[in-house]
């Protein structure tokens, strides 16, 4: 179940760079070798000098969520962070462009929130299964259904949907957002896990949808059982976008910034983050005292973006997330109402 990267020791990671590229993006391998095999950086390099002298050029930067791979978390992220953090940045961003490595919704919410800029995603095929779960009539169909009930949307969801919301929350504030109403029912959707996680820390009735993360919904109670007989000692930490199950077998849970942060504060011999795969990666590099165990499930949308595409993107200036100003004023509404909770 857990990967070992083991380097051979006669490989060059620089073999056939040019030499001035080479020099430049030492400083990058260095902090990221214990995760990237040689044969695999010298692709990588050229692809990493290209994008920081274009971020240059174009007065760019780039917002890297934390599931994004670490050649593009460590090499060429200005930012990085979870979904919430990620919009704060975006909101306060001063560049002429933002590329945004992450899903659609994401690129999405950084126009919503700083629409003067021109805001990039590097595929426009990178989606989620949970913003697919779900489309604004289903939203009209639920507030029919549940007349005078609050509607939240996780941020994973369209602008479309989000027009139809009254406030938006993330992994990391969805029980505050909820509690905010001051309602005696909230409906919380479109992730059913979501949903029923939070239920279980607020006297709040939740009312959900039956979305589901394609990532978070295979990891199972008996699997995070058996990690802790094979590794003891591990520490596990879990997203709530897992099942209620997983979440309580684990001992912590939290947006991927949390989980991070509780792997800082507390520094476990060992740990398992209940996660996509490529973040244990990325604060590995960071905590080297810290043995990761790895159950490595990679969400095919972050994966989309890779470095020629974000290269491609600063050289072309797409693909530019336009939004439909009608839709975009009623959509940022509920974004804003989250980010005033502070
Ligand atoms: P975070 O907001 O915790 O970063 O989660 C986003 C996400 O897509 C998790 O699958
Ligand atoms: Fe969506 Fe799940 Fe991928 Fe996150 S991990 S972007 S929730 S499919």
């Amino acid at each position: 179940m857990s990967i070992t990267i083991t380097q051979a020791p006669d490989l060059d990671p620089f073999a056939g760079i040019d030499p001035a590229i080479a020099r430049r993006t030492a400083p990058v391998y260095e902090r990221i070798r214990s995760v990237i095999p040689p044969f695999k950086w010298t692709g990588f390099a050229p692809e990493i000098d290209a994008i920081l002298r274009l971020k240059r050029e174009r007065n760019a930067i780039i917002l890297a969520h934390n599931y994004q791979t670490p050649e593009i978390f460590h090499g060429v992220a200005d930012i990085v962070g979870d979904s919430l953090a990620l919009a704060r940045e975006a909101a306060k961003a001063k560049a002429d462009v933002i590329v945004v490595c992450g899903v659609h919704f994401m690129a999405e919410t950084a126009k919503l929130l700083n629409p003067r800029k021109k805001v990039l995603i590097p595929d426009t095929e990178a989606g989620c299964s949970l913003a697919d779960s779900i489309d604004a009539a289903d939203v009209r169909v639920l507030r029919r259904r549940y007349p005078g009930v609050p509607i939240a949307a996780y941020v994973n969801t369209s602008v479309e949907v989000k027009a139809e919301c009254d406030i938006c929350c993330t992994s990391g504030n969805a029980v505050r957002v909820v509690e905010s109403l001051c309602a005696p029912q909230v409906v919380l959707l479109p992730d059913e896990y979501l949903a029923r996680n939070v239920a279980t820390q607020t006297d709040v009735q939740i009312i959900s949808w039956k979305g589901r993360c394609e990532v978070h919904e295979r990891f199972t109670a008996q699997e995070v059982d058996q990690i802790r007989e094979t590794y003891p000692g591990v520490v596990v930490m879990a997203h709530p976008e897992c099942a209620p199950e997983v979440v309580a077998a684990a001992d912590y849970t939290g947006s991927t910034a949390g989980m991070i942060d509780y792997v800082g504060r507390t520094r476990p011999a060992r740990a398992m983050l209940v996660t996509e795969c490529s973040m244990a990666d990325n604060i590995a590099v960071q905590y080297r005292d810290v043995e990761f165990v790895r159950p490595c499930r990679f969400c095919p949308h972050m994966n989309r973006i890779t470095l020629p595409k974000i290269r491609r993107a600063l050289e072309t200036l797409s693909h530019e997330v336009d939004i439909e100003p009608a839709v975009a004023a009623r959509a940022r509404a509920p974004i804003e109402r989250m980010l005033a909770l502070g």
